[in-house]
């Protein structure tokens, strides 16, 4: 596994892979599975998946300074550059991308990609700018490793729809492949936040997966619910529990993140859109965790 800390070396590295492979006649089949690092199983999923698929593999580690905002956690972002680079190592990473925030931002950024209306809702709304910096870096990150697939976590549903838009709009020649969320076996969600909770709101934060779960099993279950009724019962799970502080519970289609019509009922409207999402974002202690469940018409694979 090499270890790259410049944009040019990367390149560079790549470059030789798709010569060596077109002097064979074959086409280099990249896969990028971009992170802010301080990998769990949730990333290891991306990447199995990303080395099942493709003839190279490139794993990115950068904490990105331009999708915090001001009061958000950019300073103690949990890192650990050996656990990952070993976690890297035995999922099979060929080319690991570490840069330093002087590499990727060599100087004050003055270009910016945003993607509009589905970046104003859900946590869009709540961290304004977020999702300009996060499509801002991964188009970077397309430019410079130019892949031909590229590996997100279902758990950051509305940054799968957002990159899925830009890619589209933007002409890029990939392939978006969003992947499942991964959970504990008590059924949190895995997210490199989760460091930052107590014993207590680690326990508090179950009721996000219970509630989503609950929902999920009602829908499937033919339960009649509206839309509103759906969102209103899951808010009241969620405040039955006194550590949570609700951000948002929000119901939309996936992946256009449309509104749905309220009073119509949860499977009407299922049939409609093919695809909604159900999206939490709530806070424990300080710390803000979101959790989704994406429910389908007929229980298939969602395509971005
Ligand atoms: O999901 C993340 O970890 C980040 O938002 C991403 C996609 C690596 C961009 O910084």
């Amino acid at each position: 596994m090499k270890v790259f800390t410049t944009t040019s070396e990367l390149k560079e590295f790549l470059k030789s892979g798709r010569i060596a492979a077109m002097k064979e006649g074959k086409e280099l089949q990249v896969g990028l599975v971009p992170t802010m690092g301080y990998l769990h199983e949730g990333h290891a999923s991306l990447l199995r998946k990303a080395r099942a698929q493709n003839d190279l593999v490139v794993l990115s580690i950068f904490v990105n300074p331009i999708q915090f905002g001001p009061n958000e956690d950019l300073d103690r972002y949990p890192r650990d550059a050996e656990r990952d680079l070993a976690l890297a190592e035995h999922e099979g990473v060929d080319a690991v991308f570490m840069p330093s925030v002087e590499e990727m931002y060599p100087q004050p950024i003055k270009t910016k990609v945003a993607v509009e209306e589905l970046t104003s809702k859900l946590c869009g709304a709540s961290r304004p700018g977020h999702f300009d910096g996060v499509t801002t870096v991964v188009s970077k990150l397309f430019h410079i490793v130019a892949p031909n697939r590229a590996y997100f976590g279902q758990k950051d549903a509305q940054q799968v729809a957002v990159v899925a838009q830009m890619v589209k709009d933007l002409n890029f020649d990939l392939e978006i492949i969003p992947c499942p969320i991964v959970r504990e076996n008590d059924g949190l969600a895995l997210s490199s936040r989760n460091v930052y909770l107590s014993a207590e709101e680690r326990q508090a934060a179950l009721i996000l997966s219970r509630s989503l779960k609950q929902l999920e099993a009602d829908v499937y279950g033919g339960k009649e619910v509206t839309v509103l009724e759906a969102r209103q019962q899951l808010t009241q799970k969620i405040e039955s529990e006194p550590l949570a502080e609700i951000d948002y519970v929000e119901i939309a289609a996936f992946p256009s993140l449309t509104a749905l019509q309220l009073t119509n009922s949860f499977n009407s409207e299922l049939e409609v859109f093919g695809a909604i999402l159900v999206a939490v974002a709530v806070k424990f202690g300080t710390t803000r965790l979101i959790d989704n469940v994406l429910l389908t018409g007929k229980g298939e694979a969602i395509h971005v």
